[in-house]
């Protein structure tokens, strides 16, 4: 058995060590070999620290460090002393101290790394995945797992101190119907038979308030196998939460109580509360979006009554099939003509039927591509929708159906803010969505679907309101134009869980065998409760300012879904499918 003696962390050091004798172990994060004397930076969690060998602190640990070589793993004791003030580094926290090393071990060596670590920025992410390991113990990285502990620990006793308990629910378990695809578990011992993993421990987590636990947490992982983004992956942690006897309001403020003590705590940040709550229709009309980022302006505008006479036969058609037309006003920025026909193709990409481009220029005349089709008081009659346009403005137009235009100049809008630079990004914006529909009609099925979850509680006044208009008493957590999370307050009646499965055409044979189980338990005193989930992934990769969430899980997937690492999903040979009573058959792509 090998005995480590290990005095304090390489980034610990400080004037208090002065002339001690220390051990310390880590990494050879560089060393710089003089001849006589070798510089070695070694590296741990902590930070940094200097040594220096030499025949006059020691013959034999020179020698040894002579072979030592980069991310080879050390022990070294030695003496602290302080640095000559021309050596001092002010870059580094133990930059005034340096070790003499006496004794010098090597606990393992390490081949040339397949990049180098100060470099990784701009290393390819597959590489970087495939030797996560490495890439993990890069300063930086080290830094946002720190903090992505100490947010969840601030979780977890911010909730102990509001009376929840932390409750585990399983993995293996069966549909939760959250809308996304599942990934499914193979059952050796009932063979034919498959375990989903959860989507969200969304049914457990009632189930929990129908057993009287009233306050419910869970740091819980998910899994939902849906197209990958940057704020995306196949599997996520949540924070999860119920409650029962409470209202929308007492969860809102749950959770604004909850982000502010986070950012307070963990940032300095103050948070102004109670944050604003924004309808889903005002959402929808000024943004595009229901997770509209509201640290800038450049709202959809309405120019449909501007166009109602047109001659051009494009919108006529459009305005007459009961489309609608909306523009984006950019202020203060000269497009050049490439420039504007490379958002043309950008929205195009996005994919837009097209995007009209309308310049009022400083001499009082309209350029744009439909420019003779216009009245001479074009302008004017902008100006009465938007009336901060004046010359040097402008205006991007798409036209078709409310839902489909508003959606793309949504996007346009976030692209144009990136490119153009007018989203602050110093800046953090947190604010509720509320008032969302409880339905959504599929035209293609004919059928309704529920925009949250079948579980969702409609508001009051349903039952005399076309499906269209229900509204659920749901709400979504925004946090720089990015979903954080979002919860609703959860039907408890059979009574009321069945007119809703009605409207979404669930026959008694789909409703027994998805949920029986939870209509049961709403026959035995279910008590009145909902919830919500914050996605922590999202949130710490928002805090930290970062690009994308693989950056703060340890050992995410690519963008792919895959893991370069350990080669996974691999394929299962024939005999092992076997005991599952599984056989590959080629699939058939649609
Ligand atoms: P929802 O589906 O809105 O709600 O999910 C809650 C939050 O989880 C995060 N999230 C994800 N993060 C990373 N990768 C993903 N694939 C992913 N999908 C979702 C988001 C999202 O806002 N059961 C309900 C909550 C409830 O009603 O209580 C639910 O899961 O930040």
């Amino acid at each position: 058995m090998e005995f480590f003696k290990r005095s304090i962390g390489c980034g610990q050091i400080d004037s208090s060590f002065l002339d001690k004798v220390i051990t310390v172990c880590g990494w050879v994060n560089r060393r710089r070999d003089h001849g006589n004397v070798i510089f070695i930076d070694l590296r741990d969690r902590t930070g940094l620290m200097q040594i220096v060998f030499s025949q006059e602190f020691s013959a034999d640990a020179r020698k040894i460090a002579h072979d030592v070589r980069s991310e080879y793993v050390l022990q070294v004791t030695g003496k602290v002393v302080r640095r000559s003030p021309e050596t001092i580094n002010k870059e580094v926290s133990t930059g005034e101290f340096e070790l003499q090393g006496a004794e010098l071990k090597i606990l393992n060596k390490a081949k040339t790394l397949p990049f180098n670590l100060e470099d990784a920025q701009n290393v390819e992410e597959e590489l970087r995945l495939q030797y996560r390991y490495l890439d993990l113990r890069r300063p930086e990285v080290h830094q946002r797992f720190k903090i992505r502990h100490k947010i969840i620990l601030a979780m977890r006793d911010f909730l102990d101190k509001q009376g929840f308990y932390e409750i585990e629910t399983p993995i293996l378990t069966k549909n939760t119907a959250e809308g996304a695809r599942e990934f499914l578990v193979p059952s050796r011992i009932h063979t034919g038979s498959f375990y989903a993993l959860p989507q969200s421990p969304q049914v457990y987590k009632q189930l929990l308030m129908a057993g009287g636990m009233e306050r419910y947490f869970q740091i819980a992982r998910c899994f939902r196998d849906e197209d990958l983004r940057a704020d995306r992956q196949p599997e996520f942690t949540q924070l999860d939460i119920e409650m029962s006897f409470i209202n929308e309001a007492d969860i809102q403020a749950l959770i604004e109580g909850l982000l502010a003590h986070i950012l307070k705590t963990q940032f300095n940040v103050d948070v102004q509360l109670p944050l604003m709550r924004m309808d889903y229709d005002v959402a929808m009309h000024d943004y595009g979006s229901d997770k509209p980022d509201i640290r800038f302006g450049m709202k959809i505008n309405e120019l449909t009554d501007i166009f109602k006479d047109t001659q051009l036969a494009f919108i006529k058609s459009i305005i007459q099939a009961g489309g609608k037309i909306g523009a984006l006003h950019v202020q203060d920025y000269a497009f050049t003509r490439s420039e504007l026909e490379s958002w043309v193709n950008r929205a195009l990409k996005n994919g837009a039927k097209g995007l009209v481009w309308i310049r009022f220029t400083h001499e009082g005349t309209v350029e744009a591509p439909i420019a003779k089709f216009l009245p001479a008081d074009f302008m004017q009659q902008v100006q009465s929708v938007i009336p901060d346009l004046k010359p040097g403005s402008t205006i991007f137009l798409i036209a078709g159906p409310e839902k489909d235009a508003w959606a793309q100049l949504g996007r346009l809008r976030l692209q144009l803010g990136a490119a153009l630079k007018i989203i602050p990004q110093d800046k953090l914006n947190l604010h509720w969505v509320v008032n969302f529909p409880l339905l959504d009609y599929d035209k293609d099925s004919k059928s309704w679907s529920s925009v949250h979850h079948p579980f969702t509680s409609p508001q009051a006044g349903w039952e005399s309101q076309e499906p269209a208009h229900m509204r659920a008493r749901a709400y979504d957590i925004v946090l720089n134009g990015v979903e954080l999370g979002g919860g609703s307050i959860r039907i408890h009646t059979p009574e009321l869980q069945q007119k809703i499965f009605d409207y979404l055409g669930f026959n008694e044979g789909t409703m027994k065998q998805h949920f029986g189980f939870l209509l049961q338990a709403q026959e035995f005193g279910f008590p009145p409760h909902g919830g919500i989930a914050l996605g922590i992934d999202r949130l710490i990769m928002l805090l930290l300012n970062l690009e994308s969430i693989r950056e703060v899980i340890a050992f995410p997937k690519t963008q792919s879904g895959t893991d370069p690492m350990m080669h996974a999903p691999t394929p299962v040979e024939d005999s092992k499918l076997a005991e599952y009573g599984l056989k590959k058959i080629p699939v058939v792509k649609k």
